[in-house]
């Protein structure tokens, strides 16, 4: 399950509605800039790194190679559910390969956005991509050596080292003392050993034995650090390719794509965003959709649906469905345009393109659907639905390409519509199981 835009599509909403089909939740990439929100009884909580199928019985939760993480943040996680009632133990399994975020990415993460001024990314300041950087630079340290005090100290020292000096030198800022730093990441290291280990092997011993597994994806195909829209994406593959490399299964093992999108689009940070809506308009939607970000606040960018970002989609992650959420914040407009093409400097373009200053530059193009007035909450099935809105749906399936087979149409579980089932037959089973 992957996100079909710029993240913040309603995904925790659908992981929480089809996990009780799945044996196990996996999340493969990102880290604690992700906040997927899910219910557990009556309450609702914003997850950042744990998979969504934590408040279901019977599920298992792996946190993949994939993520970076900062274990100050997953204890914090695992604390705050507990006390809501949460059982958190045999249930959770974290990579020994998953990166550790320090303190002094989340500081490099900060001083370099500061340092960009109105050029910046926008980012979630919790040192997403400084620690990708020491990944990727083999400079980085994973879970295996967090757990392990005498070789954390051996290969942390250097780096904190290293990244103090950097701050201070170019940023003006300064780091927590180095010994501090290491203290407090060895007793992190020892409430989370427990947790910590190889869960490709583990994965791939489960699906040998035909267990089901849900990759949740974090963000959206256009944060992804190649298919995105470079620079102004996260630095991991939201795709289900991320879901490869991030989990160590093999890529036949992916047996579906669901891609979540809404029925209009968001972004959160700086970069293109071609269907934008900078008037009331914008702030209406912004308001009936509660567009304010999980994890940081923001209010969210706001814009029509853009079919040309879901071909990109559909292309990119072989998307075989799509659950198509937040319609019902459509429901009091008189019309809803729809970005069926790209034109740059009037010429149709209809891919997106490399260079985020041209894909600023582009246009796009409209096709107005009239509205349907209408509260649509509520409503069961799709012929329940009003015209206009069947019609809206049925438009955006055209123009992608995609089914639509799951339709939110509120916040609850139950205002959702599931089509006919379709592609989803054999994947989905007991959904009435909570
Ligand atoms: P980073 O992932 O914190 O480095 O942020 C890079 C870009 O990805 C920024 O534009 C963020 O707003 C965006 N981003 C990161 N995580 C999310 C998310 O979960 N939802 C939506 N946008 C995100």
């Amino acid at each position: 399950m992957i996100g079909g835009q710029w993240g913040d599509e309603g995904k925790g909403k659908i992981v929480d509605l089809i996990s009780p089909s799945f044996d196990l939740v996996a999340r493969y990439q990102g880290g604690h800039n992700a906040g997927h929100t899910v219910r557990f009884q009556d309450k609702h909580f914003a997850l950042r790194l744990i998979p969504s199928g934590i408040c279901r019985q019977g599920v298992m939760n792996i946190v993949g190679n994939g993520l970076v993480i900062d274990p100050r943040a997953l204890l914090y996680e695992m604390e705050t559910l507990r006390a809501a009632g949460v059982e958190i133990g045999d249930n959770l399994k974290v990579s020994d390969r998953a990166h550790v975020i320090l303190p002094t990415h989340a500081l490099l993460d900060g001083a370099r956005e500061k340092a960009l001024g109105s050029a910046n990314i926008g980012t979630t300041s919790r040192g997403i991509g400084p620690t990708y950087e020491s990944k990727a630079n083999r400079t980085g340290i994973r879970l295996a050596d967090l757990v392990d005090a005498d070789r954390f100290v051996e290969l942390a020292r250097p780096l904190l080292t290293h990244q103090g000096a950097v701050l201070r030198h170019f940023y003006g800022t300064d780091a927590p003392p180095v010994d501090a730093i290491l203290q407090e990441y060895i007793e992190c290291g020892q409430k989370l050993r427990r947790f910590v280990t190889d869960t490709s092997a583990y994965l791939g011993h489960e699906l040998a034995r035909g267990k089901k597994l849900l990759c949740e994806g974090a963000q959206g195909v256009m944060l992804d650090v190649d298919h995105g829209t470079y620079p102004f994406v996260t630095s991991s593959s939201c795709g289900p390719g991320g879901a490869v490399t991030g989990l160590g299964i093999a890529p036949r093992s992916i047996g579906l794509v669901l891609a979540v999108s809404k029925a209009y689009t968001t972004r959160v940070g700086s970069g293109p965003f071609p269907t934008e809506l900078h008037d009331e308009l914008g702030d209406r939607i912004r308001k009936r959709g509660n567009e304010f970000g999980t994890v940081t606040g923001r209010p969210r960018r706001v814009g029509w649906f853009d079919a040309v970002v879901a071909r990109t989609a559909a292309r990119l992650a072989g998307i075989d469905g799509i659950a198509l959420t937040k319609l019902d914040v459509l429901d009091d407009l008189d019309e809803i345009p729809v970005c069926v093409g790209y034109e740059l400097e009037g010429q149709p373009a209809n891919e997106v393109p490399a260079r985020a200053d041209h894909y600023e530059r582009v246009r796009p193009v409209l096709e107005v659907f009239p509205g349907w007035k209408t509260s649509i909450e509520g409503a069961a099935t799709f012929d329940e639905l009003p015209e206009n809105a069947q019609r809206y749906v049925s438009a955006l399936e055209k123009l992608t390409g995609v089914p639509v087979v799951i339709l939110s149409t509120g916040a609850k579980r139950e205002q959702t519509i599931l089509r006919g089932r379709g592609i989803l037959d054999g994947w989905l089973r007991d959904l009435d199981r909570t």
